[in-house]
């Protein structure tokens, strides 16, 4: 399944993404707030991914892994993902990440806001949530700037480099208001 942004074009992850995606985790910046941690080697990012491309097979299909690549240059500059869950909860679950060189140019915005309207018109789902971590000011303002609401905090709960870190619980209903 493709998505096609103003500037972006959002593609399922396949092998052929194994490097490009292990360059995204292997950097400092991009893990900061991630539970993720920083891999070891090229076979650590294989298994790690290797459900993400194997969920393509379920029918239906509840996991995506999509790369970004901006369309003007072909370049791959992050990843984003939607977890669903279909049942009669109707709920996704979304993330992101970008390449550091592609932050602060709108492009996560241009992702959150692309992936919310896809779950409600595509997915059929009722709500679309995001965890981000307390301390994480970029991605806030990106969930923000979508239309999210902050509807909580979880209390250390996110493992990061040997501390428990708070997580903000952001979240956005089929009929909240949106201004795009
Ligand atoms: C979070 C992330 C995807 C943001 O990407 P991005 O493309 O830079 O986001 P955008 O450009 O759409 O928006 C960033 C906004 O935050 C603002 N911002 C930048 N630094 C900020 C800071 N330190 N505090 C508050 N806001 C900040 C920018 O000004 C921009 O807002 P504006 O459009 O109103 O000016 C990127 O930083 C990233 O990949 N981080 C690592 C992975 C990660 O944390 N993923 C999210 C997990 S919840």
């Amino acid at each position: 399944m493709e998505i096609i942004t103003e500037r972006l074009l959002l593609r399922e992850i396949t092998w052929n993404d194994l490097e490009d995606i292990h360059r995204l985790h292997s950097i400092p910046e991009v893990d900061e707030f991630n539970t993720l941690g920083i891999p070891e080697n090229l076979d650590e990012t294989r298994e790690l991914i290797r459900p993400e491309i194997e969920s393509k097979k379920a029918d239906p299909q509840n996991s995506y892994t999509w790369r970004i690549i901006l369309k003007n240059t072909g370049d791959f500059i992050g990843l984003a993902g939607m977890t669903l869950f279909r049942d009669k909860f109707r709920l996704g679950e979304m993330y992101y990440k970008l390449l550091p060189a592609f932050w602060g140019k709108g492009y996560a915005t241009e992702v959150t806001k692309n992936l919310i309207v896809v779950g409600f018109d595509k997915f059929g789902l009722h709500k679309v949530e995001a965890g981000v971590a307390t301390e994480n000011e970029r991605s806030i303002h990106v969930l923000e700037k979508a239309g999210m609401i902050r509807e909580g905090l979880r209390r250390k709960i996110l493992p990061i480099r040997g501390e428990w870190k708070d997580n903000y619980h952001y979240a956005i209903v089929e009929d909240d208001p949106r201004d795009y």
